[in-house]
């Protein structure tokens, strides 16, 4: 089975699990990322983020995330997001019941914040009852498949900083977002002024591994024992650390990511002018967003898996991943090509 429904439904890559492999020499290493493997992992994101980066492998995006807000905010502070953030909808409320963490939703168009929604949504300031903000996240690429760019990042930076506020990425597609932005990563979040990064890897081809990356030097007191406490310190760390060499130390991260984008970048020019299509949002990533005639994604489902994005609506998401291929981007186009013809026959 090969579809279109996530960019998680794809495998390992290759080249990670022969990194992981490799990492399994037969000898002893010591545990709890105290490895040389995990070692090097920071230096490459010391080398991707800057020298004053300061990494911490995780097992997931969702951990990451929570424990990355969660080190930014004392009890009575909360995080402003899109109400469409992944660490709003699809997190099972993690933030809030593991994380104890309040979030400040604001309704978007696209799934990107700007400096108006935080001005909106971080108010009451010293008011004793409501919850004070203290971090904007926001997703890069977005949950909606498009993309910051370097001046919107910066001017976010700006109004977040002008309040007191911190500005995390949730990167779980930044790979996508350095590829499509043709940039290094540290020119779209430590040149900007974010503060702190889930970088994400397991969408990028890796088994499973995920990494807090602080950028704003002493944010990070105190996690490695928030790590622990959030449950996310591995104690194999080297098979963590191997995958994320894998990505960062030559180019993989970039080829995996530039394949998912060309892909659906190809996908959404392939059904644009279908009748009764319509692209629902600019096409930045690896993410197409559409919304088809009555009764074709059902029938088109069966063979390529895909979900219904807004059960309201009826708008589909289709994910590309780092093994899609042109061919089976052609094949779906074909597939939704009969099955919109079929509806406009009937
Ligand atoms: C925007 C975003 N953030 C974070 C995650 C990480 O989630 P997980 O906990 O499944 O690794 C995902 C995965 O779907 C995502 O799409």
């Amino acid at each position: 089975m090969k579809g279109f429904a996530s960019d998680n439904y794809a495998g390992i890559h290759p080249e990670v699990l022969a990194a992981v492999a490799e990492a399994n020499d037969g000898t002893h290493a010591r545990a709890y990322g105290a490895d040389p493997w995990t070692a090097r992992a920071e230096q490459l994101f010391r080398r991707h983020f800057g020298p004053q980066a300061t990494s911490y492998v995780m097992f997931n995006g969702t951990g990451a995330n929570v424990t990355a807000m969660r080190a930014c905010c004392r009890p009575w502070e909360g995080v402003v997001c899109a109400e469409t953030a992944h660490v709003n909808v699809d997190e099972g409320g993690a933030p809030e019941r593991m994380g104890g963490l309040k979030l400040l939703t604001t309704p978007t168009t696209d799934g990107k914040l700007t400096p108006e929604h935080i001005a909106r949504t971080a108010i009451r300031v010293g008011d004793e009852h409501a919850v004070q903000a203290r971090v904007v996240t926001i997703t890069q690429s977005t949950e909606l498949g498009t993309l910051y760019t370097v001046p919107e990042l910066r001017a976010l930076a700006e109004a977040a900083h002008e309040r007191g506020l911190v500005l995390h990425v949730d990167g779980a597609r930044i790979a996508n977002a350095a590829a499509a932005l043709g940039l290094p990563f540290a020119a779209f979040t430590t040149e900007v002024g974010v503060d702190l990064v889930t970088f994400g890897a397991t969408k990028n081809g890796a088994l499973g591994a995920e990494a807090v990356v602080f950028l704003t030097p002493g944010l990070d007191e105190g996690f490695l024992y928030l790590r622990k406490q959030s449950m996310q310190l591995a104690s194999k760390g080297r098979f963590l650390a191997a995958q994320l060499i894998a990505l960062l130390d030559g180019d993989l991260w970039l080829r995996s990511a530039q394949t998912a984008n060309a892909a659906a970048a190809r996908l959404a020019a392939g059904v644009r002018g279908l009748p009764g299509v319509r692209v629902t949002q600019a096409v930045e990533a690896n993410a197409v967003f559409a919304i088809l005639p009555p009764g074709v994604a059902e029938s088109v489902m069966e063979q390529y898996p895909f979900y219904v994005w807004d059960e309201h609506t009826g708008e589909v998401r289709w994910m590309c991943s780092w093994d899609t291929t042109p061919d089976e981007v052609d094949g779906f186009v074909a597939a939704l090509t009969a099955a919109v013809t079929v509806a406009a026959g009937s």
